[in-house]
């Protein structure tokens, strides 16, 4: 199936409030995850800072005040009733590949029967017809952006990767940048996967990679560098000689690391200052205490290893005990992950990762804007931030995990404007 757009009537949503102020009042629970802009770890993932009978006034798009209806300071502005409903942050999901053109579903059935993710990849499938797919196609971009919105997402970290040449890898990275609702985080992926034509010239791809950092730099196009570290894709000395440049150059570093094996990915990423080290799927023990130690944020994806009918997720439950900073994502892309269900990610956490409800949210609110390092900004409903809530029809926040792969939210703000409401509401 080609992807489009979806339809435009829920894209540059006519506000019904404006840029004014709105109090938004009675939330069953306001889950503020109020404290400080840094990642929560250990027990403070625990920690929501619920308000029962909560308001939030939003002007101009910031969060101005935050506590009991009751105590509402200013109540002449228009009113968003939240009765019996659970309001969130945005989510921010610090993990997808949302630029691309065609779904996958051939591959999805040889995996159903039975040939493996890295073996498609390896004849040439997977990854590489994404790649073929995304050159040939002229105008790229975010893939259902408004369904983010529906599913109570605000903020979207994107990765290049399917260009996997300079021309396209730039057209991707546009592609991000004209996203006018969604806000999206870029990220250069360049070393996403060996291209046909260099499979004979393989130091050769990554000089290029290495070379083509000064134009995405340059042009200010990304903020963060990533690469696949996985035997049969990149080594951590080959991802060492890109993220060196990258970082020269000011961009942070993400890595996809120890998805499938452990390969040393996640200790590159303390070694070389990440912002997130993301999969996890196979991390050592040993690289569990690193990252524990480090600032940098353990992201888990467990829709990936779920739609890879896998039956081992990432150890988050060790994550956590060491003190790891944890956050999760969808991975959103047309080959392991076509989910952008944050709601079921969350599910997935609870069931299959063993993390509770409060910190499957905290994960991927407050921790999952650390790892898009914006913390100072989302992540959190606290006066001064900006207002990026969802609206949930259930009154506790526990029951968003529970009624797995169904979708509750019912409003999502983004900057204080409606940018998503389910019809009866
Ligand atoms: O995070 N592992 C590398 N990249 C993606 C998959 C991308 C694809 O298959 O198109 C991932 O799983
Ligand atoms: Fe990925």
């Amino acid at each position: 199936m080609k992807l489009d757009k979806s339809p435009s009537q829920i894209r540059n949503p006519k506000s019904q409030i404006g840029l004014g102020a709105l109090n938004i009042i009675h939330a069953a629970q306001l889950v503020t995850l109020r404290g400080p802009a840094r990642a929560r770890r250990g027990s403070e993932l625990s920690d929501l800072g619920i308000i029962r009978d909560g308001a939030v006034t939003i002007r101009n798009g910031i969060i101005e005040w935050v506590g009991p209806t009751d105590e509402l300071p200013d109540k002449r502005a228009p009113e968003f009733d939240a009765s019996g409903k659970v309001v969130l942050p945005g989510f921010v999901d610090s993990h997808t590949h949302a630029v691309f053109t065609r779904t996958r579903t051939d591959e999805f059935e040889w995996r159903i029967e039975g040939t493996p993710y890295m073996e498609i990849l390896a004849r040439g499938g997977g990854i590489l017809s994404s790649v073929k797919a995304t050159r040939e196609t002229p105008t790229l971009h975010v893939q259902l952006a408004p369904r983010f919105f529906e599913h109570g997402t605000t903020t979207i970290e994107a990765k290049s990767g399917y260009g996997l040449n300079l021309e396209t890898e730039i057209r991707m990275l546009e592609a991000m940048r004209a996203e006018q609702t969604l806000e999206v985080v870029p990220t250069y992926l360049g070393a996403h996967a060996l291209p046909l034509e260099f499979v004979q010239y393989r130091s050769g791809f990554v000089d290029r990679v290495i070379d083509d950092l000064d134009t995405i730099a340059e042009r200010k196009l990304a903020e963060f560098c990533d690469v696949f570290v996985e035997p049969g894709v990149f080594t951590t000395d080959e991802a060492r000689r890109i993220f060196s440049k990258a970082r020269s150059l000011g961009l942070h570093i993400k890595i996809h690391a120890d998805e499938f094996q452990s390969s040393g990915g996640a200790a590159l990423a303390v070694e070389v200052g990440a912002t997130s080290a993301d999969h996890l799927g196979a991390i050592t023990d040993a690289d569990i205490e690193r990252i524990a130690e480090s600032n940098v944020v353990a992201t888990l994806l467990p829709a990936t290893l779920f739609m890879m009918g896998e039956q081992r997720y990432a150890p988050a439950r060790k994550l956590i005990g060491s003190g790891a900073a944890v956050a999760l994502a969808t991975d959103f892309n047309p080959g392991t992950s076509p989910t952008l269900n944050m709601q079921f990610v969350l599910s997935l956490a609870c069931t299959q990762m063993k993390m509770t409800p409060a910190e499957a949210i905290t994960a991927s609110t407050i921790n999952a804007a650390c790892a898009v390092r914006r913390e100072h900004r989302i992540g959190s409903i606290e006066q001064g931030k900006q207002a990026d809530l969802g609206v949930y029809e259930l009154p506790d926040y526990r029951e968003i995990p529970y009624f797995a792969a169904v979708n509750f939210c019912v409003a999502t703000f983004k900057r204080g404007e409606l940018a998503w409401r389910k019809d009866s509401h």
